[in-house]
Parts: structure tokens; C-alpha cells; sequence
């Protein structure tokens, strides 16, 4: 197994929804800024970390956020040379997981890997011999939604404590939400 570890991150609300018609159900700044955080932060300042999403996320991502500041922005497609056609330079793209992982372990600099959605690569990595914890945000409510994070079977992943993580529920407005943790046997 290579050294690549994946990482996956991902908000969703009671009925396991994370999106609907191509954005996100809800408006959560600190959680957005969680994400931001969790996927940038990096111990060796030489380094950097990647992030690895589907073709229709990176589309869903507004103009100016994109591509994700200070992370190596790595994109899923069918289609490789279209799609590089349209994104700015220093945006990878490859037609596989295992192309992405292979990509990353030929680079000496990525300190970690984030596998930031949607629904297809999340189960993906969530197979994945290479799959480490999934960082769950688990929102508690219901939202209207098309798009959705897969089972997580609950003999493969338990939940874990991280030192680092908040513990408590969050409240945003109305909305609470809890930062959980689940590592792969
Ligand atoms: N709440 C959250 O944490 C969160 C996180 C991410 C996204 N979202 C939401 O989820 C929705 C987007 O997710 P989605 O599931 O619809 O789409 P997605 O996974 O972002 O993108 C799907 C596309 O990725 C490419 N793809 C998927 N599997 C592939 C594979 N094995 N090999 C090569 N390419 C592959 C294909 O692109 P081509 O069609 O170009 O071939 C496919 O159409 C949006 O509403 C977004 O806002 C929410």
C-alpha cells in the first residue's frame, strides 16, 4: 500500500444530504471555516496539502475561492482534456482516485490528503485500501437535498476522539452541528 493516506471531509445533515442543485443546503461560516482550516493547516511549512474532488464540486466552488487557496487542487473527470482546458493553470486534473493518489506519492512536498467530495469520490476513498479517518460534520437537522454522503458501515469505522477537534456541539443561528471522527479499521 502506498504512503498516501486519504482523508475524507464532508458536512452533512441528519438525512446524510450534502448537496442540493450543485451547492450546499445550508450557510455555515465557521464550519466553512473549519474546513478551510482542517484542510490547509500543515506541521512542516514546506509542505502542502492536496485536496481531491469530483468535476461537478470543483464547478459548485465560486470563482473567487477557486482553485482552494494554499492546497494542491486535484480534479476527478471522464473527460481529462476538456476539463483542462477550462481550469486555470496548476489545477490537476486525472481520470481516477488512483491516478490522483499516484500523482501525489510522485511529489514530495503534499503533507496530506483531503478527499472533499461529492458522493461518488467519497465512496471511492471510502473503499480505498489507502483510506484513513473521515471528518464528518454531522448537522442536526433535515435539509432538502439530491446529493449524499454514502453509508458509513459501522464495523470498518469507529468513531474516534482527535486531541484537537472540538468535542462540543456547535451553534451556528439556529443550526447545531458536531465535529465527529471516524477512522477505518
Ligand atoms: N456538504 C459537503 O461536505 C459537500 C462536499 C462536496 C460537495 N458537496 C455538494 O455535492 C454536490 C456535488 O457532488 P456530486 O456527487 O454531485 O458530484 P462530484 O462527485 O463532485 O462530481 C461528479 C463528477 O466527478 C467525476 N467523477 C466521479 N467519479 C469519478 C471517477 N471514479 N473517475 C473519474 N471521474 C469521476 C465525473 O465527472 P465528469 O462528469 O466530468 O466525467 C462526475 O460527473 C454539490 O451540491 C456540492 O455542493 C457537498
Amino acid at each position: 500500500m502506498s504512503k498516501v493516506k486519504l482523508n475524507l471531509i464532508a458536512a452533512a445533515c441528519e438525512n446524510m444530504g450534502i448537496g442540493i442543485n450543485g451547492t450546499l443546503p445550508w450557510k455555515l461560516k465557521k464550519e466553512m471555516t473549519y474546513f478551510t482550516t482542517m484542510t490547509t493547516k500543515v506541521k512542516d511549512n514546506n509542505k502542502i496539502n492536496a485536496v481531491i474532488m469530483g468535476r461537478i464540486t470543483w464547478d459548485c466552488i465560486p470563482n473567487k475561492y477557486r482553485p482552494l487557496h494554499n492546497r494542491v487542487n486535484i480534479v476527478l473527470t471522464h473527460h481529462v482534456d476538456d476539463v483542462k482546458a477550462k481550469v486555470p493553470d496548476g489545477v490537476v486534473v486525472v481520470p481516477s482516485l488512483d491516478e490522483a493518489i499516484r500523482y501525489i506519492e510522485g511529489r514530495e512536498d503534499i503533507e496530506s490528503t483531503w478527499v472533499i467530495g461529492g458522493s461518488a469520490i467519497y465512496k471511492a476513498a471510502m473503499e480505498h485500501e489507502n483510506c484513513g479517518k473521515i471528518y464528518l460534520t454531522e448537522i442536526q437537522k433535515s435539509f432538502n437535498c439530491d446529493t449524499f454522503f454514502p453509508n458509513i458501515d459501522k464495523q470498518q469505522f469507529h468513531l474516534v476522539d482527535e486531541e484537537e477537534i472540538p468535542g462540543e456541539r456547535q451553534l451556528e443561528g439556529d443550526i447545531s452541528y458536531f465535529f465527529r471522527v471516524y477512522k477505518k479499521l
